[in-house]
């Protein structure tokens, strides 16, 4: 400000001084080009306030928006408390960021729309998600195209093909738990599971997507690095991908994965070919592609193939780690609901915590489906998902949200919307055990997972797999959460944590 106030007169001065005596100087005309320079500084920051104010129209939001960079600090650092403030403001409320128009909705009825409007808007993941994910992967395709793809990869997630990986995720929760279990005899004391459990998401995902196509020492190097990708996953990032940059790590971290995936498309079609059985998706993929009665594209390439992998990696990761970890806090702090996971396990595995699951078990546990469903509600994992209008939009009576701009639906209000979750805050996994309950009467304000032709193709991948690592870890241990003042306060890194990482000491489970 006082560097401001200082150069104007000066520049003042010199101008004047050279009328006085004139020099070689004087011969450029200086005055006019700082004149010059400042009318058309001024004239774009009036252009940018008059474009904001014709696209915001009667919308709340700040009336005019910060030069160059809107609301960008409140993105670098977003809070549950400040999206809240913004949902709060209206139904649709407006605000810029770098000259990029958004309009933030927050009822269920306007963020079912956006999600079910594909002529006006479609998914428009962060702009480091393109460079991460490579521009040519599937999930970036529109209309026709992501609709015949995705129809073919709906074979991935078959009944017979979650039967399959059933087996694969509780071997490797078991695996996992045995060793949180010693590790937790070494030192008793509390520590955040937030890294233990993204790495035993890691390796069941690999695992599942994978099988013995890719080994071990992989999946481990893969999780290391994966961390890198979460990290660059932010709103707006630094735009170059150079050597230092958060983008520029995560660009590494996928090349290093997609080595590893491209190898066991190989590898899975070598055993394909040789008649070996299915172990995993990718082979599960290729004997879908092999039936007769399969119709659509039947060749895909290696890299091709582990695009789609590696698109599944990077949309599960985050999600269904955050989902398993508030499902440990949430069963922590209800030792009731988590008596009751423990009697229907123990029914349905006949008293024997060892028996391997199965998706004919999970079928008989209403109770652990519930309480799912419940955490993944109380604290969605995903809050929203940009989309961008391809076109004007006219999402409401009063107001077109213009094209090019994003539109942001929240998930979140229409999840902890009170008319149809009663104490929406609470965690009471009852509300999904009554078909009356307003909760199951209103299937479509349970957006966890989206709506429309973008929804998570992996949602019953999902929630099979939340239920049955805290369905095994019911079985096997006791965890104890120790509260600290973060416990209840939420960090957004991609997707929702406790920020304090949940802090649990875990012990063998006396058997009766
Ligand atoms: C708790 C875990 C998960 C949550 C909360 C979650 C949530 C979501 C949400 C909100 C969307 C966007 C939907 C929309 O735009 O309407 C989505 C899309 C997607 N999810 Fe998930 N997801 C989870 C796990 C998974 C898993 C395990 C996979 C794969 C195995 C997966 C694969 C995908 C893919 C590929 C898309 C994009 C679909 C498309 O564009 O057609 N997700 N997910």
């Amino acid at each position: 400000m006082a560097s401001s106030k200082a150069s104007f007169p000066s520049a003042l001065s010199h101008s004047h001084s050279s009328n006085v005596l004139p020099t070689s100087q004087s011969l450029i005309p200086s005055g006019n080009w700082f004149y010059t320079t400042a009318a058309i500084v001024i004239s774009l920051l009036v252009l940018e306030q008059t474009v904001y104010r014709y696209k915001k129209r009667h919308l709340p939001g700040s009336r005019w928006t910060i030069p160059l960079i809107g609301k960008f600090a409140d993105s670098v650092n977003p809070t549950m408390e400040g999206y809240q403030r913004q949902w709060a403001s209206g139904a649709l409320s407006a605000i810029s960021v770098f000259n990029i128009f958004i309009v933030m909705a927050s009822t269920k009825d306007f963020a079912r729309k956006i999600l079910n409007s594909p002529t006006y808007a479609e998914p428009c993941l962060v702009h480091s998600a393109k460079q991460i994910l490579l521009p040519d992967n599937w999930v970036f395709l529109t209309g026709r195209e992501h609709v015949d793809y995705r129809r073919g990869l709906n074979a991935l997630f078959t009944r017979k093909a979650l039967g399959l990986y059933v087996g694969i995720q509780d071997a490797i929760a078991r695996k996992h738990l045995t060793r949180w279990l010693a590790e937790s005899a070494k030192d008793p004391s509390a520590k955040p599971i937030m890294m233990t459990a993204r790495d035993m998401n890691m390796e069941t995902s690999l695992a599942v997507f994978c099988g013995s196509y890719i080994p071990e020492r992989a999946a481990v190097e893969i999780s290391e690095k994966y961390w890198d990708i979460t990290l660059a996953l932010e709103l707006v990032n630094f735009p170059l991908a150079i050597p230092g940059t958060k983008v520029y790590r995560a660009i590494q971290a996928r090349k290093a994965a997609m080595q590893w995936l491209e190898l066991a498309a190989k590898r899975s079609k070598e055993s394909i070919a040789a008649g070996n059985p299915s172990e995993c998706m990718l082979d599960e993929w290729l004997l879908a592609l092999n039936d007769p009665a399969y119709k659509g594209r039947k060749e895909f390439s290696d890299r091709e193939m582990a695009m789609v992998v590696f698109s599944f990696l990077f949309a599960s990761q985050d999600a269904m780690s955050s989902g398993l970890i508030y499902g440990f806090q949430h069963l922590a702090d209800h030792p009731d609901i988590l008596k009751k996971i423990r009697e229907e396990q123990e029914r349905v595995r006949g008293g024997d915590p060892d028996r391997p699951m199965t998706l004919e078990m999970m079928d008989q546990m209403p109770y652990l489906r519930a309480m799912v469903r419940e955490t993944l509600r109380v604290k969605p994992p995903v809050t929203m998902v940009p989309y961008k209008t391809t076109k004007a939009f006219p999402i409401a009576d009063d107001y077109t949200v213009p094209s090019g701009s994003m539109v942001i639906p929240s998930f979140y209000n229409s999840l902890h919307d009170p008319s149809v979750y009663p104490d929406p805050d609470s965690f009471t996994p009852e509300r999904w055990l009554d078909s009356e309950s307003s909760a199951n009467k209103n299937p479509s304000n349970y957006l966890v997972f989206g709506s429309g032709p973008h929804k998570c193709i992996g949602l019953e991948y999902a929630m099979m797999n939340i239920g049955l690592v805290l369905a095994d870890a019911a079985m096997l241990m006791e965890w104890d959460h120790a509260l600290t003042d973060k416990s209840d306060k939420v960090q957004i890194i991609a997707t929702l944590f406790p920020q304090d990482g949940c802090m649990l000491k875990f012990r063998p489970r006396q058997r009766a």
